[in-house]
């Protein structure tokens, strides 16, 4: 039976899908919801049984660790076994909001959330249908995005249904997602901030934040680690994945364009092209999307760009490549990782 779809656009409705959610998830099952971010797979982070239906769900490995979702200071505190001056510096500046801090774990998280590690990710999002069901329900919740593992991100209910509609009970829809990708995830269990996943909160603010004792250590992203469980999804070579091949690109005009896709794909197929300067002919290129050279709305169309050109039937997704500068970072790394195999 297909997922039930519950609306949140009146206050009413809101209360009830908050109502059904929270019974549903005291019930030790799993509810699809949105976050300022994407939306959700939620399951009560206390509970081992829970979460191992969110990674039935996803099809998710279990050596990727989900990120547990807190709506205070004090939940946050009841998952990790220390709570450091660094943490308390980025939850004051970023919470609530698409920020993860990676912290020693408490007992009360179970295996199965940590992928076995030692440390747990959690996220105060700002998202207020989110806020309204952790408070009600009293415990955190573990939520990785609502997709089959190693798909697209889910930024609308509609996309959640796509991927996960005949696997899961209830979507909640709570419309298009604000920001429109993952959050940022920041390792603070040592003195130095560590990037581990990229985001729309970028490095030079998090350094900020920190505080300038802490400055130098914020530039390069933590490298990958063997075996264990992944410190961050960017050991997982190709995630955030469209079903049809994406590559970035630079071009000097419509041939050298035309010329790069050849090489890239045999005549005939279906090519879709984003871009944020250039403007293709629509003559020669019939699929031609434009997002505004702005990262924060780039940030906020671009899945849902994707998830159209593969319910498109597209072959190649060719990306304008991105300007420089960390507040593309975010989008430089889903695009690194969408676009690798
Ligand atoms: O914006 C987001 O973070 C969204 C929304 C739903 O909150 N969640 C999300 O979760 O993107 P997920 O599970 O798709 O990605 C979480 C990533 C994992 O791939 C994992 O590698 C990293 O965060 N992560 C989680 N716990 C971690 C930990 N203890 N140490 C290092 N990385 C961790
Ligand atoms: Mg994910």
């Amino acid at each position: 039976m297909p997922a039930e779809i519950l609306p949140t656009h009146t206050p009413t409705l809101s209360a009830t899908a908050v109502a059904r959610t929270v019974s549903v998830l005291r019930s030790g099952g799993v509810v699809a919801v949105p976050t300022e971010t994407v939306y959700g797979l939620a399951a009560n982070a206390f509970s081992a049984s829970a979460v191992e239906a969110i990674y039935v769900a996803k099809g998710r490995p279990a050596h990727n660790p989900v990120i547990v979702h807190v709506a205070s200071a004090a939940l946050a505190r009841e998952c990790c076994a220390a709570w450091t001056p660094l943490a308390d510096r980025l939850a004051a500046r970023f919470w609530p909001g698409p920020l993860t801090l990676v912290l020693p774990r408490s007992e009360r998280i179970p295996d199965v959330v940590t992928a076995g590690g030692p440390t747990v990710g959690i996220r105060w999002p700002s998202h207020p249908f989110m806020q309204a069901v952790i408070r009600e329900c009293g415990f955190p919740l573990a939520a990785p995005s609502a997709n089959p593992s190693d798909r697209l991100s889910p930024t609308c209910a509609e996309h959640v249904a796509q991927g996960l509609g005949e696997r899961i009970p209830l979507i909640v829809d709570g419309g298009q997602c604000a920001v429109g990708i993952e959050s940022t995830v920041v390792d603070v269990t040592g003195p130095f901030p560590r990037i581990l996943r990229p985001g729309v909160i970028t490095a030079a603010q998090v350094a900020d934040a920190a505080g300038p004792d802490t400055r130098e250590s914020t530039a390069a992203p933590a490298a990958p680690t063997g075996g264990g469980p992944l410190r961050s999804p960017g050991q997982l070579t190709r995630h955030y994945s469209p079903r049809a091949r994406l590559r970035v690109l630079d071009w000097a005009d419509d041939s050298d364009l035309a010329r790069q896709i050849a090489t890239e794909l045999s005549g005939g197929r279906p090519v879709h092209i984003l871009t944020h300067t250039r403007i293709p002919s629509a003559e020669r290129f019939p699929n031609v999307s434009f997002i505004p050279d702005d990262p924060e709305a780039f940030a906020r169309a671009f899945y849902g760009y994707l998830h159209d050109c593969d319910a498109r039937g597209a072959a190649l997704i060719v990306v304008e490549s991105l300007p420089p500068g960390d507040e593309w970072d975010g989008i430089r790394d889903r695009l690194r990782r969408a676009s690798a195999g």
